[in-house]
């Protein structure tokens, strides 16, 4: 029997985890789980219901009586497709102050933890490496500047049909998401010890999903 094939991958926002580590699941026919989709699947919930964001008591009420699953790469809020709508640029103003809250993070390891018993995980977040799968087999810690990645956001909204969609906006906001989850007393973004750092900011997304399944095949 081959051993479990545990792979995390951590970075900043915009960075490119979520294209990268769908890739490499199809090629080496790993589970994916996104956990930045978690914490915006809760987020598109508060905001639904009109909860104020930094209503912590209610957050958690709230969170006690929503089923955040997946099921073929799709996530599921109490049990209705919501892939698009966690996308939206409302979710990414407010997704980083609910991730910062501690029993939300407990509730959410939990589940990541569990979902990572099931088969072969690569699983992409902020706390992966450090906190939530510290025995991974592989870690990778996925950057690019600021400016990049901003510039990515920008034209992934854009593509999507989002209006009023200004780049320099969406640089201030990166740079806020970056500074809340780098400085947040919680399983802040950090680079594990023993994370393989790979800075994206001129490479293709080809060129990073090689280097990665090249290291994971020890080529
Ligand atoms: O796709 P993008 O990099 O913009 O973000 P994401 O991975 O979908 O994560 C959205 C937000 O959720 C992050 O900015 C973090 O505040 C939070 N998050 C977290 O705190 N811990 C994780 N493991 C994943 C996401």
């Amino acid at each position: 029997m081959t051993e479990k094939l545990v792979v995390a991958i951590d970075g900043p926002a915009g960075a490119g985890k979520s294209t990268i580590s769908k890739k490499i699941a199809n090629a080496l026919k790993l589970e994916y789980i996104d956990t930045g989709a978690m914490y915006r699947a809760l987020t598109l919930k508060v905001l639904e219901e009109g909860i104020d964001i930094n209503d912590v008591d209610k957050i958690l009420d709230i969170l006690a009586k929503t089923s955040i699953t997946f099921n073929d790469n799709h996530i599921y809020l109490d049990g209705v497709r919501v892939d698009k709508e966690i996308r939206e640029n409302r979710i990414n103003l407010h997704v980083s102050n609910i991730a910062k809250i501690k029993e939300v993070r407990r509730e959410m390891v939990k589940i990541q933890r569990k979902l990572s018993h099931v088969s072969n995980v690569i699983m992409d977040g902020r706390d992966i490496g450090t906190v939530v799968l510290p025995n991974a087999n592989f870690k990778f810690f996925i950057t690019a500047s600021v400016e990049e990645r901003a510039n990515r956001r920008y034209k992934e909204l854009l593509s999507k049909g989002e209006k009023n969609v200004n780049y320099e906006q969406i640089l201030k906001e990166i740079k806020e998401r970056d500074r809340i989850d780098s400085t947040r007393e919680f399983a802040p973004l950090k680079k594990a010890k023993d994370a393989y750092e790979i800075d994206t900011t001129n490479m293709t997304i080809c060129e990073v999903v090689d280097k990665i399944i090249n290291i994971i095949e020890g080529r």
